[in-house]
């Protein structure tokens, strides 16, 4: 198994060690005095914004923006990330140190922050990306997005907003689903989603994604 996936987490893996000395303190100070542990944007401010900045505008590519996802897809993707069923090197340090009556603030927070949109790299993949995402492609069985992620992807419930995320952190997602490497989907929706687009529609649908503006 020497997938180009597995390099990528390996990276991911790295840039945390990097990060390391910084977030042992940034957690001790957020999660090891009692009244601190109580304050939600001291854990924001001091864990969560080191990666996911302090809005939830993450600006690096491979780390999601989590501003304006739906508050019960947050608590659901933490409690996976804390059950180990949602399998990530780089978040599972994080929620080790989270208590369960953490998730709920959190998961409050970040959806009532504003998601700030991107920008395509790759103009040109727009067209097939939009045609994926509102009619996906009967050849090959692929189902339109806009049925679960709504209009401009703008989320609902349980269905993740996943309008203006980054293209590589939404192209790296769709790949781990394929691969089942991701395999929290309840009935496995997205697993086989994905594995029916080429890699082509991936990327398409992804540079069409970024440029969104879901709220
Ligand atoms: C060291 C960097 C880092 C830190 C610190 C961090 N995250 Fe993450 N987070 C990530 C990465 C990388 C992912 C994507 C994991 C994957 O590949 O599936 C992620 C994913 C998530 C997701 C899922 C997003 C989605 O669209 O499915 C949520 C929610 C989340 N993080 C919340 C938090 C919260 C809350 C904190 C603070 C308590 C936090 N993160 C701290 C890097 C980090
Ligand atoms: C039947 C409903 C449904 C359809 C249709 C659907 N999805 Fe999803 N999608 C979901 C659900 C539910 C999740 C969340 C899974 C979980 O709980 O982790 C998800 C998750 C995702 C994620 C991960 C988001 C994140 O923040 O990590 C991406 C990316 C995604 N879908 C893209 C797509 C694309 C692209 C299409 C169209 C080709 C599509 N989905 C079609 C239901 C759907």
């Amino acid at each position: 198994m020497n997938r180009p996936d597995k390099d990528r987490s390996r990276k991911a893996g790295k840039g945390f060690r990097a990060l390391g000395p910084a977030l042992a303190v940034a957690l001790g100070a957020a999660f090891g005095n009692p009244v601190a542990a109580q304050d939600v944007q001291t854990v924001t401010a001091t864990v969560c914004a080191a990666c996911h900045a302090e809005d939830g505008n993450s600006v690096i590519p491979m780390f999601p923006k989590i501003a304006g996802l739906q508050e019960a897809y947050i608590v659901k993707q933490l409690r996976d990330f804390m059950s180990g069923r949602r399998k990530s090197d780089v978040m599972a340090p994080v929620v080790a140190q989270l208590k369960p009556e953490d998730v709920a603030p959190l998961a409050a927070f970040y959806s009532k922050q504003k998601l700030k949109p991107g920008e395509a790299d790759n103009k040109k993949a727009i067209g097939l990306g939009k045609l994926i995402f509102h009619d996906g492609n009967e050849e090959t069985g692929v189902p339109a997005c806009v049925g679960c992620h709504q209009p401009q992807g703008a989320g609902h419930g349980v269905y993740p907003r996943i309008g203006g995320q980054h293209t590589a952190y939404v192209t790296q997602q769709l790949k781990n689903f394929a691969a089942s490497e991701r395999s929290n989907d309840v009935s496995r929706f997205m697993r086989v989603t994905s594995k029916r687009m080429s890699e082509e529609e991936i990327h398409a649908v992804a540079e069409y994604l970024v440029g969104l503006e879901a709220k």
